[in-house]
Formats: C-alpha cells, structure tokens, sequence
C-alpha cells in the first residue's frame, strides 16, 4: 500500500510517501531546488520520495493533498463577497487543486491511465494534527494544530486516540495565531517571508512593557480558542496578500498590520534601521501575549482531555520559547512536535489522515528521527572529494568511524568551526547533526566568529546546542527529551558560563538531545568531545549561508569553499584548510583551552 502525501501551490512544498503504514521519506522542495520556502508543485521531492519507495507512478495507490476546497465554506463565502480580488484568488488556487491529477501526469509526462491512485482531499488543520498524532509514540494524546491560515482555519484542536481523532475545537478566519506573529514580526521591520523566529530571538533582549496593549492586539477567548483585536490587522479588511511567482521563487507576504496598530503603538521600525530597547520591549510583549494565550489553549485542552501526552503542529509549535515553559505551566508531561511542523509537515499528515482515517489501518509507526532525505553512497561522497583542487589550499584524509569522530573532536575543542555532513538529510527546517556547522560551545567569542566567517546572521539571534541526551539534566533545568529541537530550556546556572555561546541573553538554548539510538554517529561524536573538554555539548548551527540546508555533498563542499569554515567532514573525508604555522583554531582567533 502506497500513500504519496503532497503540499503543494503552498509555501514550504514538499512530498513524503508511506508504504504499509511506515514513512519511508519526506523532503522540502528547498532542499532540492535551492529555493528558500519553495512553492509550487514539487517535482522534485515527488520523484525523490517514489525512488526511496522503488515505486513506479503506477504503484502508488493514493495520492493525500492536504487542501479542501469545501471546508469552512460559508465562512469563505461571506468573506469573498466582501472581497471580489480574495473570491477570484481562491478559485485560481481551487482549479489547480483540480487540475493535480493532470498537472502530475504533465509534469512527470505519464498517460494518465498510468496515474491509477486515488485522490484525498484531507483540510489543511486535519493534515497537521495527523502530521504530529499519527507518528508520535502515543496511543491517546491532546493535539493542538496553530498557524497563520489553511483552508480557511487558523487553529484546531482534538483528541487523538489509536488511528482516530476527535475534533475538540476550530478557529476560523480572521482570529490566527499566526497572523498576528506576522504582522507584529512586520511591524517590527522583519518583512521577509518566515522571518518570525527572528523576533522570537529578539524577545529575549526585552521586557514586555506593552503587555496591556498586546492583550487587546490577542487575547484568549472560551477554553480552547482566542480572538484578535481585528482593528490592529488589515489581512480581514484587505486580505493576506502571500504570492509567489513560480514553483522556483520564494513567497512574499503582503503588509498586514494596520495604521491603527501605529496610531497605539508608535511607527512602525523600518527594515535596517537600528534596533533600541523600545523594539526589544514590543518583541517580549508579543512573545509574552502569545504565550498567554497559548498557556490557556493548552490548560483548557488538559481539562477537556484529561490526557497528560500533548502533540503540536503548525508553524505557531515552532516557538520553542513557549513550548519550553509546557511542562511547569499546564498538566502536560511529555510533548511531540512533528519536526517539520510547518506546512511542509501538511505531507506526511495528509498521508497518515489517508492511511488511518480512510483507509482503516492500524497504528504502527513511531517517527523516533528526523532523517528522511537525501543520503548519498560512499562512493558519491568520493567523487565530490576528487574535484577538490590544490587551489582549495586543503588537506584531504580518509578514515574509518573512530578516527573520523575522535579527528573532528579535537577540531572542534581546538576551536575550529566544522561543517559535518554524515546521512540523510533531515525533515524540518532544522539541522539535527546530519547537514550541521558544529563548533565549541565554551568559546563565549564563537557567536560573533560564526557570524562573521559563515553566517552573516543577525547579532542577536542565538546559536542552539546539541547535548548527549544521558546529561541533558546536568547542564538543563528540564530534562524532556528535545530531539528535533523544538524547546528552548533555562540552561543550569552553574553551566552557563561553561557553554555561553549556545546559551541565549535570558539563559535558555534552544537545544537538540541527541540519543544513541536515533543518530548513533553524532552520538558519539558529541560523547567524544566530552571526553576531550569534559562538555558533551557542541554548538550546532544548520549547514548554509543564507541558503536553504545543504543537501547535497557538493552544496556542502561549494558552503566550505565560499565561507571561511575550518574542516569539512563529508562522510569519512576529513577535509582541512592548510593553516600558516602558529594558526591555531578559529584562524587565529584563539582560546586558551580549559578543562571543565
Ligand atoms: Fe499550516
């Protein structure tokens, strides 16, 4: 049985196929087509995810699209008399759901009898409660889906018990979580397509000084929902405008907060101008108003459900900062956040929704990993390293795994910032130790020395770190596992000084725990540093340079080249920028190295 799940004419394409109820791949179309966010249809990860399967276009037995045309249908109506541009939009974009079938045989030139699989339309809330329920380790759980808008709906949340859920609750149009980090994400001057994990970095430099303001802006409404002062928005007045112009451009979010949301809370920051206290403030308002809400979504959703296992989707579960503050603020004990939380993640839902809901068929699979792309042969790997050139100035060494983790240790105590390329490639926006730029986490200097030599990132967005899961409570004040880096914990007290450039302005990181179970090489990799320094933890920072995540061995080694990195570890090359004599770790910028 072979279940194709597809995102696609959305930002974040993506596909993933599952064969008898277990996920054999899912991938971003970004990674493939090198295109942030990438829309579109997305040919690429399709025919990816079929040769993971082996599967031929006439094995695929059901096609799952997380879009249905006919949800919340009267609420879309009212909506679309008021506003002919928004009407005419939504049946552009309903023809060519339409059209899928066609647009498949087209872009893969197949006869259409050779398409036999049937077509689910699963709603877009549906398709990410499925994502996270139908691959956590929970045979009951509370699940809660948030967003900025998906067929019309913002937030929905259910009881999820065995291949079932029930729906407990549903935000509509205009009130959304997510629309109202954007705009105030906008108002803030980050106007780019995705730029809101951003302001939830900045969050932390402030105090929430305009909290009254913000509590009119969203508040919580009834047990599991919430409202928006709609007057501080214009995506209800004059729509949302998000368009992109082909499947290979990134999306573009028209402006959507309002001159009202100004006239209460001053003009609005333009992008570049310098940041000031006054924007930290608004930024730990808006952070602090949305846990609020989240806090009583949460609550209300324990009570309903009496469970104590909580499973999240939606872009609005990528706020770490308040999925962090879960287990001392709400009755919730263990939490899953599908790693690919956004709407790439609508795949892998919509797949499983078929799977179960439609289908009939038992549970029976756990996602215990994120690693369901791209993975290349030894021999692949080699071919790249053969390109490399005497110009390239790098030493190229071949070893076995002990050499290779025990080689890139001592790299990365000794200062030196490694690219670390090892696997499959992960699901989510995410490095988890496969497509990483590893360096030390005692070096306080190695955010700015990141930034500088391979980043270009804004200064005040923190670096995250990856910890050995056996001492996550040595250096965190929680210990709930965070394998897809989905939490940000307080870091002990005592530990911040011991690992500062991981360790964000408010003390929490945003941390990844590594078992030896799911990556058994970064494992040990991570166990080998501590051996070293006495500090199993390595500041881990995705593989790229204003890029989508490298995917391919040649990405990586093209990153290596135009960035100043140290080492590229590429499978088991280890490739090393020739130093001048007395040119210690991070070229030059040296640390006296302490022992913890
Ligand atoms: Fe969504």
């Amino acid at each position: 049985m072979i279940i194709l799940g597809i995102n696609a004419y959305h930002a974040n394409a993506a596909a993933a196929i599952v064969v008898d109820g277990r996920l054999v791949a899912a991938v971003e179309e970004e990674r493939l087509n090198r295109v942030k966010y990438a829309a579109g249809l997305p040919v690429r990860v399709i025919q990816f995810c079929l040769d993971q399967a082996g599967a031929r276009w006439s094995d695929v037995d059901h096609v799952a699209v997380p879009r249905d045309p006919w949800a919340r249908l009267g609420t879309k109506l009212r909506f679309a008399a008021r506003m002919p541009r928004f009407a005419l939009d939504r049946l552009r974009v309903m023809r060519r759901f339409a059209g899928l079938r066609e647009e498949l045989c087209a872009a893969f030139e197949i006869a259409p009898e050779t398409l036999r699989a049937q077509f689910h339309r699963i709603e877009h809330h549906h398709a990410h409660l499925a994502s996270t329920f139908y691959v956590s380790p929970f045979d009951r759980a509370s699940v809660l889906s948030a967003d900025g808008l998906g067929d019309f709906g913002s937030s929905m949340s259910a009881l999820g018990e065995g291949p079932r859920m029930r729906v407990l609750s549903d935000v509509a149009f205009p009130h959304s979580l997510g629309m109202y980090y954007t705009a105030l994400t906008q108002y803030l001057g980050f106007c780019k397509f995705g730029d809101e994990y951003k302001v939830m970095g900045l969050a932390a430099y402030g105090e929430p000084e305009f909290l009254q303001e913000f509590r009119r802006i969203v508040r919580p409404s009834g047990s599991l929902g919430f409202r928006l002062g709609l007057k501080y928005f214009t995506h209800q007045s004059e729509g949302a405008d998000m368009s992109w112009r082909d499947a290979a451009s990134t999306p573009v979010i028209g402006r959507i907060f309002s001159p009202y949301l100004e006239k209460r809370l001053g003009p609005a920051r333009q992008a570049g101008e310098p940041l000031t206290q006054r924007h930290y403030n608004l930024a730990a308002s808006l952070q602090e108003a949305l846990e609020e809400v989240l806090m009583s979504c949460w609550n209300g959703l324990a009570r309903r459900s009496n469970e104590r296992a909580l499973c999240l989707a939606g872009g609005v579960a990528f706020n770490c900062v308040a999925n962090g503050k879960i287990f001392d603020a709400t009755p919730f004990e263990r939490v899953f956040v599908q790693p690919a939380a956004g709407d790439a993640g609508l795949s892998v839902g919509a797949a499983f929704a078929v799977n179960h809901e439609i289908l009939g068929r038992p549970r029976g699979f756990v996602m215990e990993h994120a690693y369901w792309g791209p993975q290349f042969t030894p021999a692949e790997i080699r071919r790249v390293v053969e390109t490399i050139g005497p110009t390239d100035g790098a030493e190229i060494a071949e070893m076995d795994e002990a050499e290779l983790v025990k080689t890139t240790a001592r790299h990365i105590a000794a200062g030196d910032i490694v690219g670390w390329f090892q696997g499959a490639a992960e699901w989510g926006p995410r490095a988890l130790g496969n497509r990483s730029i590893l360096a030390d986490p005692r070096r306080a200097e190695m955010k700015d020395i990141l930034n500088r030599r391979i980043k270009h990132r804004e200064s005040f967005r923190p670096f995250a770190p990856s910890i050995a899961e056996e001492v996550v409570g040595e250096y965190f004040e929680q210990t709930h596992p965070s394998p897809f880096m989905t939490f940000a914990y307080p870091v002990r007290i005592e530990k911040r000084p011991i690992i500062p450039a991981p360790t964000h302005v408010d003390g929490t990181a945003r941390l990844q725990t590594v078992s030896r179970t799911a990556n058994p090489l970064y494992w040990k990799l991570l166990n080998a540093v501590g051996e070293l320094t006495g500090v199993p933890v390595v500041l881990n920072t995705s593989f790229n340079d204003n890029e989508p995540i490298v995917c391919r061995p040649v990405e990586a080694l093209e990153c290596f080249r135009r960035t100043r990195m140290d080492v590229l570890v590429l499978g088991n090359f280890v490739i090393a920028r020739k130093r001048a004599a007395g040119d210690g770790g991070a070229s030059g910028e040296q640390f006296a190295q302490r022992k913890n």
